[in-house]
């Protein structure tokens, strides 16, 4: 079914184009007090009174920190050889900056468990969950130095089991959404802070490669950028658009590539900008991940962002609110293969959100979503006949997880996970991607 529309002699046939799924520590972990794991902004952010829409919190989520063996089980029985996953820097790294003996061993000992099933991971050291005592957050530059110094702790502790790794994952959504439209933790609506925190978020991500590097040479070492479709909702939006889609989309493959940036963005604020950071900024990489989700209509606004986004009228939606719209990715990453020049790509998430239950013959009917994985697929598959060097594709996600603001209301996985017994059950999209993996 999901590769019902792919030509028959596909690149993503071929049984060397990767496929995975992804997962954050957050999200499924659970296990937030042991093992010495300092709180995260989203430990706070979740106590905070209707920050979170169902009221929850990670603190047992999908207790994967003491059934992923099982786990990692499930998906290999699913035919995936590759595993998206990140780490948590609050269970690696203590206060005072020393490696966290106890969280080294906790993923030392997950890593190998994937490598044991023939798994190879893909890890993101940076999903989100910054620790909460790190003064200013990102605000502050000095984060940005101690990520570097968690990176390069990572990289000689694990460097070993970690053949790939990223850096952070959607610096837009720990910037913009977090700093200024405020509905990530922490939960600040403040533009300038907004910039100020993509500045030290870039530079991190600069710093981390650089540090890795040095540390692993043989590591293939990449960024995670999250993109959307957006377009004009009339004629007289199309500048508001433009806009949008500069700093939503252009703005962070312009700083990666040292490019002039597509709009004035950076002048909306006091951005930190020290001599030498473009140059950090733009630190090569050796593979860029591309998340893409959704299609938004922009129209022109009086507001600190100069335009507003909202889904259209009529067109199909996920359970979570979103338009799917998979002629948007294939033209996202036409656009940019063509404007800038990039490292092979893998998309390190794509998925959609539907209402899942289990039915009584114990099946999970997500038509929506086996649909949403066959159209995506399709959109992918056009990019690469277009010239896009596209190595790979995660669906997002393993199982259903802790979905941030949303909680627990929205469920992206190809698992169905109930939260009162634990119990995980494959639904018919995961048993589409068994299929098609074991034709390959
Ligand atoms: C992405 C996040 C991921 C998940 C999906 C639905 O923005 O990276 O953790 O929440 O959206």
């Amino acid at each position: 079914m999901i590769d019902q529309k792919l030509a028959a002699d596909s690149p993503l046939r071929d049984p060397g184009f990767e496929f995975g799924v992804a997962t954050s520590s957050f999200q499924i972990e659970g296990a937030t007090g042991v093992d010495d794991r300092r709180p995260s902004i989203w430990d706070t952010f979740c106590r905070e009174p209707g920050r979170i829409l169902d009221g929850s919190n990670g603190d047992i989520a999908c207790d994967h920190y003491h059934r992923f063996e099982d786990d990692l089980d499930m998906l290999a029985e699913l035919g995936f050889r590759h595993y998206r996953l990140s780490l948590a820097w609050p269970r690696l790294m203590d206060i005072n900056g020393r490696p966290n003996t106890k969280g080294l061993d906790f993923y030392r000992r997950l890593l190998e468990a994937c490598h044991e099933r023939q798994i190879v991971p893909n890890v993101t050291l940076y999903h989100w969950d910054l620790p909460a005592d790190m003064r200013g957050g990102w605000l502050n530059r000095d984060t940005a130095y101690r990520f570097a110094d968690y990176a390069s702790a990572v990289a000689y502790r694990l460097g070993d089991l970690m053949p790939r790794i990223a850096t952070l994952n959607e610096p837009w959504c720990s910037s913009i959404l977090s700093y200024d439209i405020g509905a990530h933790a922490p939960g600040h609506a403040n533009r300038a802070e907004a910039l100020t925190a993509a500045h030290h978020l870039l530079l991190a991500s600069g710093l981390g490669i650089q540090a890795m590097r040095a540390e692993r040479s043989n590591a293939s070492l990449g960024l995670v950028l999250n993109f959307e479709s957006l377009v004009a909702a009339t004629e007289d939006d199309q500048r508001a658009r433009d806009l949008a889609h500069a700093e939503r989309n252009r703005f962070w493959l312009d700083r990666l590539t040292q490019r002039e940036p597509s709009s004035d963005l950076m002048a909306q604020g006091q951005v930190p900008e020290r001599p030498g950071d473009a140059k950090i900024m733009a630190e090569p990489l050796d593979w860029l991940g591309v998340n893409y989700y959704t299609e938004s209509q922009v129209m022109r606004a009086d507001n600190r962002r100069g335009y507003d986004t909202f889904t259209k009228p009529g067109i199909e939606k996920t359970h979570i609110g979103w338009d799917i719209a998979p002629q948007g990715l294939t033209a996202l990453l036409v656009e940019f293969d063509r404007d800038y020049d990039l490292p092979p790509i893998y998309i390190t998430e794509n998925g959609a959100a539907c209402d899942d239950s289990v039915n009584a013959t114990g099946d999970v009917n997500d038509d929506q979503r086996r649909l949403y994985f066959r159209d995506h697929l399709a959109a992918v598959e056009s990019a690469m006949e277009n010239g896009v060097d596209i190595q790979g594709y995660y669906a997002w996600s393993l199982m259903d997880n802790f979905e941030w603001a949303f909680g627990y209301s929205q469920r992206f996985g190809l698992v169905h996970v109930d939260y009162d017994t634990q119990l995980r059950t494959p639904k018919q999209s995961a048993l589409d991607w068994q299929r098609f993996l074991a034709s390959r």
